[in-house]
């Protein structure tokens, strides 16, 4: 299990032509997507799907824990904060022993940093709050983070640490009920260039119930192939390859199998979730999406 530590907030530096920058982005959410959703031209309410989570070796203190699977939050001049909160109170109502977020959590620099992990540590957990990154938390303007914004998926981490959230950064975490085990492996985006499941795994144990978290899809036969029995991803906002040629430029995912919902694998099982923020949801037939499983012994 590698030690998840908490670290102390630090302030980035603002890159050249900040103002320049966030000028476009709030005009882009005033005058284009957001503009548009806030017409309501598109579905915002939520749904909630419920689904078992089998799990072998699943020890008795964790049977009939909840377990809530959010995504794609993209906290950001495109997303009200009052819609993410409101739907980051539903979630509350759910009363999640385990929370887990896969990625995407800003779309924004440190202050949306700063308001996501605000919003997330008012979702209390009884077990655990996880997190992977997505490639959005790496940077806007490139996947993996270019200048300055090398820096924000560290100070997306440190934020969402003091918050209470762990963040699994090509680590594994051992969460602990009554003695008995849950593993939990998180990498770092697929896009980022520190993607690296085998660095996942080198401290995860053999023989747990194991739960792989990804943001992209593409990454979930890594991490079956390493022992994880369900893998938990985002990413897609309920689309395909090939059914939106605009997403597929801009955030291509190379399965064209990966939509939302459940997917078997060999011998594993993948959920992807849509996602909760609607401002990059190009297609008006989507809605965002909050998954709740229910721990079962296989
Ligand atoms: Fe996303």
């Amino acid at each position: 299990m590698n030690d998840v530590l908490l670290a102390q907030p630090r302030q980035l530096p603002r890159g050249r032509f900040y103002r320049v920058k966030r000028a476009f982005w709030s005009l882009a959410s005033t005058v284009s997507l957001g503009g548009l959703y806030a017409g309501r031209l598109c579905p915002t309410w939520v749904r909630v799907d419920r689904l078992d989570m089998p799990l072998e070796g699943l020890a008795e203190p964790f049977v009939g824990r909840k377990l809530v699977h959010i995504s794609d939050l993209h906290c950001s001049p495109m997303v009200l904060t009052r819609y993410l909160r409101q739907l980051l109170e539903r979630v509350a109502a759910e009363q999640p022993d385990v929370l887990v977020v896969t990625g995407d959590l800003i779309t924004g620099g440190t202050a949306y940093a700063r308001r996501v992990a605000r919003l997330l540590a008012a979702v209390p957990a009884r077990v655990a709050r996880v997190a992977c990154l997505g490639n959005h938390d790496y940077g806007i303007y490139h996947p993996s983070g270019r200048g300055h914004m090398r820096q924000l998926s560290g100070y997306l981490t440190d934020q969402l640490h003091s918050a209470g959230v762990h963040v699994l950064r090509n680590q594994s975490l051992i969460l602990r009920v009554d003695d008995h085990a849950l593993q939990l492996v998180g990498v770092e985006d697929a896009w980022s260039d520190r993607y690296d499941p085998e660095a996942a795994f080198a401290h995860a144990r053999q023989g747990l119930p194991t739960i792989g978290l990804t943001h992209n899809p593409d990454g979930a036969r890594d991490l079956a192939r390493r022992g994880a029995h369900w893998i938990l991803a985002g990413h897609t906002h309920g689309n395909k390859a090939g059914d939106n040629l605009l997403r597929d430029a801009v955030l291509p995912v190379e399965s064209d199998v990966y939509a939302g919902g459940y997917y078997p694998l060999d011998d594993a099982h993948l959920y992807v979730n849509r996602g909760l923020s609607y401002a990059r949801r190009l297609n008006l037939n989507r809605r965002p999406e909050i998954t709740v499983f229910t721990l079962k012994r296989a």
